[in-house]
């Protein structure tokens, strides 16, 4: 299909929430072969469909590295149904050129979505691995939700903002999390 324009930080439709999907249609199809093409292009790990200018509840993630196969993995009204343990690693989106900056994630989470083809799937992804992050991260993207929103450390991720020429954080954006807090202190 095609690769399209990725909305930089800062763009209305990035914190917007996206509908459900109700049919896999050929729009939905084009949809994510756009978004396959786009990510792959771009050489990232996850896109998510607003980010093109989408506001529908659909992420591609592909977190194949070097000579291995392409697995691109399709994710449908995507729901996280189980979260554990957390992890800080650092994180960053193609909406963000080249900023990088750590962020408080769940460890292990368990999500249910359905495929391509309509068809429903529940996934596992564990140990705080690029996959279990990137569920995450594309997963918030639906609701309007960015990685900055779950910064370690708003200070560092402003000068990061700053220094890549984006807005600055958002204070009540801010994710306070509970359960996550908990978990962090308990690792
Ligand atoms: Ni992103």
């Amino acid at each position: 299909m095609a690769v399209r324009k990725v909305l930089k930080y800062g763009e209305k439709t990035l914190r917007e929430p996206s509908r459900e999907v109700h049919k896999v249609s050929r729009k939905i199809l084009d949809l994510i072969q756009d978004l396959l093409d786009t990510m792959y292009a771009q050489n990232g790990v996850g896109l998510a469909a607003p980010q093109i200018g989408v506001n529908y509840r659909v992420f591609v993630i592909d977190v194949s590295t070097g000579s291995e196969p392409l697995n691109p993995l399709v994710f449908i009204n995507p729901k996280i149904i189980k979260k554990s343990g957390a992890v800080i690693s650092q994180e960053g989106c193609l909406s963000f050129p080249e900023a990088f900056t750590d962020v408080k994630r769940y460890k292990n989470v368990t999500v249910k979505a359905l495929d391509a083809k309509g068809k429903p799937f529940v996934m596992e992804a564990t140990d705080g691995s690029l996959l279990a992050r990137a569920i995450q991260h594309e997963n918030d993207h639906l609701d309007g939700i960015l990685f900055i929103d779950h910064c370690a450390n708003r200070f560092d991720a402003d000068k990061i903002l700053a220094e890549h020429n984006l807005p600055p954080i958002d204070p009540d954006r801010l994710i306070d999390d509970e359960m996550l807090e908990k978990e962090l202190q308990n690792d």
